[in-house]
């Protein structure tokens, strides 16, 4: 059988540096499968975005293991952890994160920053992802002249752009009306359709039901349905 695309075996975290020690995750186990959909819910502090930066290599567990693709990440040297992040793992905020005056084109450039490529193929990569969100008309807008709805779009196609194929959304439709924020959910699952990953942590239980399975966090625990 093969490895599960994500691995976190009994993982804790806690932050130092305040007057006392937050234990923000104790003890977390899970598994995601390459093409999930997942959607991690819970109250606010209970440890959410400290797992999504675990599972996107922005930060290291104190206990415990993650292994990305199979390959255990604790002990990698951060330059390998920040090729596999440039290279797999496209990351969406509740705050779209624009450059306020870059188009859209240019700004779904900056997710290939790292990358080897010739001008012309990153402007390639990048309208190709600005499509694939339904912003083929769009290219040459700035921020401000899109709809938030459209703005975190953009932000999707920068986290895509390139063949990255997991993707970590915290909070994505927190800035967004309803319709947006559906509008939103149904582009990630579009591109769940097509074989991303998507790990999906939201507050709102209508956008939790378009994942194929909710996890909820509480005081650090993973909580078990
Ligand atoms: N850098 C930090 N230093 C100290 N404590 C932190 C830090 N980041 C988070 N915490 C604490 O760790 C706990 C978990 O935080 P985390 O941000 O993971 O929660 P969350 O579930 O994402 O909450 P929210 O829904 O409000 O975004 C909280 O009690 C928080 O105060
Ligand atoms: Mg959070």
């Amino acid at each position: 059988m093969p490895d599960s695309l994500l691995q976190v075996e009994d993982v804790g975290r806690t932050y130092h540096g305040g007057v006392r020690p937050v234990p923000a995750l104790r003890g977390v186990s899970l598994e995601v499968d390459d093409g999930e959909f997942l959607a991690l819910t819970g109250p606010s502090g209970s440890g959410k975005t400290t797992l999504l930066n675990i599972l996107g290599l922005l930060d290291r567990p104190d206990t415990g293991e993650y292994l990305f693709r199979g390959c255990a990440t604790s002990a990698l040297p951060e330059r390998r952890r920040a090729v596999l992040r440039g290279s797999s793992i496209g990351f969406v905020f509740q705050a779209f994160n624009l450059l306020a005056d870059r188009t859209a084109l240019e700004n779904v450039e900056l997710g290939l920053r790292y990358r080897r490529m010739s001008a012309s193929r990153r402007r390639d990569e990048a309208a190709a992802a600005l499509t694939k969100v339904g912003l083929e008309d769009r290219l040459r807008h700035l921020p401000r002249e899109l709809s938030g709805g459209e703005q975190q779009r953009v932000a999707i196609a920068r986290a895509i752009v390139g063949g990255r194929t997991l993707l970590l959304c915290d909070e994505p439709t927190g800035n967004l009306d309803s319709a947006s924020a559906h509008q939103v959910l149904g582009v990630l699952t579009g591109l769940n359709d097509e074989g991303a990953t998507v790990v999906l942590v939201t507050h709102n239980d209508e956008m939790a039901r378009y994942a194929t399975r909710v996890l909820a966090l509480r005081d650090g625990y993973l909580e078990t349905t």
